[in-house]
């Protein structure tokens, strides 16, 4: 049994997070499972709970437990930790060392262990020079980007951008584990 710490940003794609934790716990995993505030508009962390059987953190976990550090022992004890749907948002922040969510400070705070991300976003937001940097400067720094597909997007446009199936994640999480 291995631990997966899941980040879920606001995309369209947030649904197959819910595929993805629902796989991830029938194969015997731990699935801690972290939500921005954006992506808890796209995908309800009751739904994650209930397919995970476990908490889910989100955006305003800090405001909820002052008191507690989770935040460092979930990074401590994550196995594999993956981003997906990833948001350019999100990209950009980590790339910046940004940490001013629950989402952006428990991905601050990984060591060593595989950290995978996997972005889903529009064709034009994706090929945006700034979101390649950003993606090239968080692979320089140990980050192993799962490249989108090309698809017909939620937004009409045909191209690359799409969050790959879900059995592709699992191919790509489970090679790290
Ligand atoms: C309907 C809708 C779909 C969106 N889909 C995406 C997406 O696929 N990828 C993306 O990078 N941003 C998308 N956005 C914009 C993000 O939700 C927005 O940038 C947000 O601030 C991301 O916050 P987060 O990174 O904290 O989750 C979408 C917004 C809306 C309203």
């Amino acid at each position: 049994m291995s631990r997966i710490l899941l980040g879920v940003t606001g995309s369209i794609a947030a649904y197959k997070a819910a595929d993805l934790t629902h796989r991830l716990t029938k194969d015997g995993h731990l699935v801690d499972v972290v939500l921005t505030k954006a992506a808890a508009e796209f995908i309800t962390p009751l739904t994650l709970h209930t397919l995970s059987s476990r908490p889910v953190y989100s955006h305003n976990q800090f405001a909820d437990n002052y008191d507690d550090v989770r935040h460092i022992a979930l990074a401590r004890d994550a196995d594999v930790a993956i981003i997906a749907p990833a948001s350019a948002n999100i990209i950009g922040k980590l790339a910046s060392g940004i940490a001013d969510d629950y989402l952006t400070t428990v991905f601050t705070a990984l060591r060593t262990q595989a950290r995978l991300i996997a972005p889903a976003m529009n064709t034009f937001m994706y090929e945006n020079p700034i979101v390649q940097e950003n993606l090239a400067k968080l692979i320089s720094y140990g980050f192993e980007l799962i490249e989108p597909t090309e698809a017909l997007l939620a937004c009409g446009d045909i191209g690359k951008g799409a969050l790959p199936a879900v059995d592709v994640l699992l191919q790509r999480i489970y090679a790290r584990l």
